[in-house]
């Protein structure tokens, strides 16, 4: 199983992500674009700045919900910085950044009653900037900013907030469809209803937990589904689509390494954690209907509450043909594996419930085969590097789904780089951009890499604490001077390059 190789070279398994002296390997990228990410919220500011109030604005103002009470009423200043974004990504030799539009800076109120036309010329302007410099913009149109005044009408819960995103989206089709070609309708819906829902993953906002986590978070990701749905419609509508445009979501998660591959209930937890995880919304989407391991799990544990029916809010017919086929591609936000073993009943007393277990691989990861990629705090997940289980994911998710995959996200933290020598990121992101070419070799279609982040930024429930940028932005300085980061060069070269030596 994984806790089997040495740290020699093991270059024709997929576990290899060292570098070999004698004997490099080219490792082919030329088939993929290079991006940067970034989210209106994250790195705008310019928060009161013509644009209407979102749950993050009224979240981070709760004394004592976000690290060092942090908000990102200025963030990186980007609102008034984009020109020098621009610049970043010119040397950084990409070809693409993802930017998220801010739904309360186009409509302030969330509704088409209050068009706001200087925060679509922000936009405007960005999008000409980026096109001039030969820089394509690839746009999420919802990166968990839920304009506030659709949050009190019931926000994700209120199947009518599809509605009105299905305005908003249709709006900023008729703005930017003819530059624009990629689009991303939403970011991380799993995040959204775990944050929103069940406090999982510091994602937080509005941080009013629904009293029944166990329902509310299915009919939320429910309306999610209606909402991408509409964005399709509006999408197609307007004939984008036969215009070159093409349109996705972005999922989340770890791939899940079963703790023994020889363990039936290991393998079958690890399934599992994938339907539950990227299939809660790629099955919907690629497939049809809720994955049968989640209605079935659902309808098993609604049945022990002795419930009549499901939690599980049942899509209707027409929703589930509307939404098969409604992506073009997926996005795909990776950050690291995570080892699974099967959950029992008695432990189920956990909100989020798919049934399994995170290995303490805190022991176990010692024998994993790059001892190497942990790094200095051991206590963190996020440190825990797994190239390797990026090429398990892609693999899946291309036997599954058999979709072209755009990397949306893929970064890592590192808040050790006082120095600007973020070594950590930089074997962070060379593990894992062999991975990627080893997945093409694989014959998996992935379209591009997209670095998390451009810059150091607003990193929800953690504030400016936790550091994902590949260039230092100066949070003291009222200007925000960024600075790059040795992983902005070492990125620039490869973007420049497409191939790395292993
Ligand atoms: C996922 C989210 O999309 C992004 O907003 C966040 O900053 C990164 N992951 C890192 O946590």
């Amino acid at each position: 199983d994984y806790g089997t190789s040495t740290k020699t070279c093991c270059c024709n398994s997929d576990l290899c992500v060292h570098q070999n002296a004698t004997n490099p390997i080219i490792y082919d990228l030329s088939q993929i674009t290079f991006s940067s990410a970034t989210a209106a919220y994250q790195v705008e500011g310019g928060a009161w700045d013509c644009r209407g109030p979102s749950i993050w604005d009224t979240y981070s103002h709760i004394p004592n919900k976000i690290h060092n009470n942090d908000t990102g009423d200025d963030a990186c200043k980007s609102y008034y910085k984009w020109k020098n974004d621009v610049e970043l990504l010119k040397n950084l030799n990409v070809q693409q950044y993802r930017f998220s539009i801010s739904w309360s800076r186009i409509f302030i109120d969330g509704t088409n009653n209050t068009i706001n036309d200087v925060g679509v010329k922000y936009y405007s302007d960005l999008i000409d900037a980026l096109i001039a410099a030969n820089i394509e913009p690839v746009i999420t149109m919802f990166h968990w900013d839920l304009p506030q005044s659709l949050m009190d009408l019931g926000g994700w819960l209120n199947e009518n907030t599809a509605i009105k995103f299905g305005e908003y989206t249709r709006y900023i089709f008729q703005q930017f469809g003819s530059r624009v070609k990629k689009w991303i309708p939403i970011n991380e819906p799993l995040s959204v209803v775990q944050g929103e829902f069940c406090g999982d993953n510091g994602a937080g906002a509005p941080g009013e937990f629904a009293p029944h986590c166990a329902w509310s978070l299915y009919l939320a990701a429910k309306t999610l589904l209606l909402a991408h749905l509409e964005a399709w419609k509006a999408f197609q509508d307007l004939k984008l689509d036969s215009e070159g445009g093409v349109l996705g979501m972005a999922l989340n998660g770890p791939w899940f390494f079963p703790a023994n591959l020889t363990n039936v209930n290991d393998t079958e937890a690890s399934a599992r954690a994938f339907d539950f995880y990227w299939g809660l919304f790629g099955h919907p989407l690629f497939v049809g209907d809720w994955a049968p391991r989640v209605k079935d799990r659902i309808a098993e544990l609604s049945a022990k509450e002795n419930r009549t029916g499901s939690r599980l809010p049942a899509f209707t017919a027409a929703q589930i043909q509307g939404l098969k086929g409604s992506a073009q591609f997926v996005g795909v936000n990776y950050y690291n594996g995570l080892m699974v073993t099967s959950r029992t009943d008695e432990e189920e007393a956990h909100r989020w419930e798919l049934g399994i277990k995170t290995v303490d691989y805190d022991t176990k990861i010692r024998q994993w085969p790059s001892p190497e990629w942990r790094q200095m705090n051991a206590s963190d997940p996020w440190i825990y590097y797994t190239p390797f289980g990026l090429r398990k994911l892609l693999n899946y998710i291309h036997t599954q789904y058999n979709i072209s995959i755009l990397i949306t996200e893929n970064g890592c933290m590192d808040n050790y780089d006082e120095d600007l020598k973020d070594v950590s990121r930089v074997s962070y992101l060379r593990g894992h951009l062999m991975a990627i070419a080893q997945a093409l070799q694989d014959g998996v279609k992935v379209m591009g890499h997209t670095v998390w982040s451009l810059m150091d930024n607003f990193e929800w429930g953690d504030g400016y604490s936790t550091k994902f940028g590949i260039h230092r932005v100066n949070f003291s300085d009222p200007e925000r001077a960024r600075t790059p980061k040795a992983s902005a060069g070492f990125y620039a070269n490869v973007a420049k390059t497409k191939m790395l030596q292993g």
